[in-house]
């Protein structure tokens, strides 16, 4: 049911429930789910390749894989939240099942995949979300409200500042499919980014061509990008300038949006609109002051915390699959984030602009040149001491 988002499934019990993949995020979504948070969701059974963590959920009926899990008979739904590249293939055996998926972020590693894994998904009838958890954040869905209602005029110029996602030596040794093309298929474009990425394409929509600078290992002893610079072009003449890093301290998460309204600033938990009584383009067309300028307002949108994050896709999903409830982030939307990353990261490669719809194949082909030359890490702690509950909180 690929373009039409909501789903009518005829359900009357709790959705079976299984989770691929126990590490810091699966065991966070498992354990809100065993514990009763998500209704209509029952957590059915669990499935690592790492037997050691079936004692996380004793009570609950334990795989070493995740196919032998999608064939079991035992659940009506799958959480994938294995690294990155085994997202493809087990969202593809879930569709193939019958089975209703929700993928972790990013749905697939490089826009090939999530073709192929969204070509699986035409004309099932199933429930097909991603988690995009900070599409429930009240801020970002206030914005996205100013710019569809018309308040905000034209959009000009978007500048997003998000340098707030350091990540220490430590983290990036705990996992050896961290910080490597083979493992993770990327940087801080990959992992962290993939949730501003989304946001960026679910605001601003896409680019109509993409220039980006990605530095392989500018902070960190790793063979992906952990900085970033990218400039993107619009048709309507608009321009978007993204800047990341997973090596700057404090750091910054500063989205500033010019608009013909003004300009509107989300930054400290606040979102600040310096209002332009009359419209820029009207004012600097017809004003006969040489250095006048549109008188302004300030005003501060108020909204409430930061949403329920995780916990509010997965309770979407259930309300999707019981209720046809629109999905706050179908998967097939998915690509445009992962569209966006590759995009940057040929770019980069290339010293070149690169313009979208972006060619898949030709990205899918510097990947595995740069997965072939990947090298696996020499000292790697498996699982770090990572709190899962903490862990959840920190995204
Ligand atoms: N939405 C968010 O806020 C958010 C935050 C962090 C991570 N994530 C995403 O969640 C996913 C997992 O990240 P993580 O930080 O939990 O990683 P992690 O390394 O902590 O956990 C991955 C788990 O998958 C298991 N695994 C590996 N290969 C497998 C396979 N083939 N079959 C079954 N299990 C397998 C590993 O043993 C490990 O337990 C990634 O896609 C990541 O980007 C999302």
């Amino acid at each position: 049911m690929h373009g039409d988002f909501c789903y009518k499934v005829a359900m009357t019990k709790d959705v079976r429930v299984g989770i691929i993949g126990l590490g810091n995020m699966g065991s966070a979504h498992a354990r809100m789910i065993a514990e009763g948070k998500v209704p209509g969701l029952r957590l059915a059974a669990v499935a690592d390749v790492r037997a050691e963590v079936a004692e996380k959920f004793p009570e609950t009926t334990f795989f070493e894989s995740g196919s032998e899990l999608i064939r079991s008979g035992l659940v009506d739904a799958v959480v994938v939240c294995t690294p990155h590249f085994d997202h493809t293939r087990y969202g593809i055996e879930c569709l193939d099942a019958g089975l209703h998926l929700l993928v972790e972020k990013p749905i697939s590693v490089h826009k090939a995949d999530c073709e192929r894994l969204i070509k699986a998904s035409e004309g099932k009838d199933v429930v097909f979300a991603a988690m995009f958890n900070q599409r429930t954040d009240p801020a970002y869905k206030k914005l996205k409200h100013l710019i569809e209602s018309g308040e905000l005029g034209e959009i000009e110029r978007v500048q997003w500042t998000i340098t707030d996602w350091y990540r220490p030596d430590v983290y990036y040794s705990s996992g050896g499919w961290r910080a490597t093309w083979a493992g993770e298929g990327g940087g801080v474009l990959m992992n962290q980014c993939p949730h501003q990425l989304d946001l960026w394409q679910w605001l601003f929509g896409m680019p109509e061509t993409i220039w980006a600078e990605c530095q392989i290992g500018r902070f960190h002893d790793i063979e992906v990008e952990d900085s970033v610079t990218a400039v993107m072009k619009y048709s309507d003449g608009k321009r978007g300038v993204l800047i990341t890093t997973t090596g700057e301290a404090p750091g910054t998460n500063r989205l500033e949006v010019a608009c013909s309204r003004g300009r509107v600033v989300l930054e400290n938990g606040k979102i600040e609109w310096l209002r332009n009584e009359v419209e820029n383009r009207e004012f600097l067309r017809t004003t006969k002051n040489h250095f006048g300028k549109p008188d302004l307002w300030r005003i501060e949108i108020p909204f409430e915390n930061t949403g329920e994050q995780h916990l509010g896709v997965l309770k979407n999903f259930a309300k999707a699959i019981l209720e046809g409830e629109t999905l706050i982030a179908p998967a097939a939307e998915g690509m445009n984030s992962v569209e966006l990353c590759n995009a940057m990261l040929l770019s980069s490669a290339e010293g070149a602009e690169v313009r979208l719809p972006m060619d898949s194949v030709r990205y899918e082909r510097l990947l595995k040149e740069r997965i072939a030359a990947s090298k696996p890490k020499e000292k790697v702690d498996e699982q770090g001491a990572v709190d899962s509950e903490e862990f959840a909180k920190s995204f």
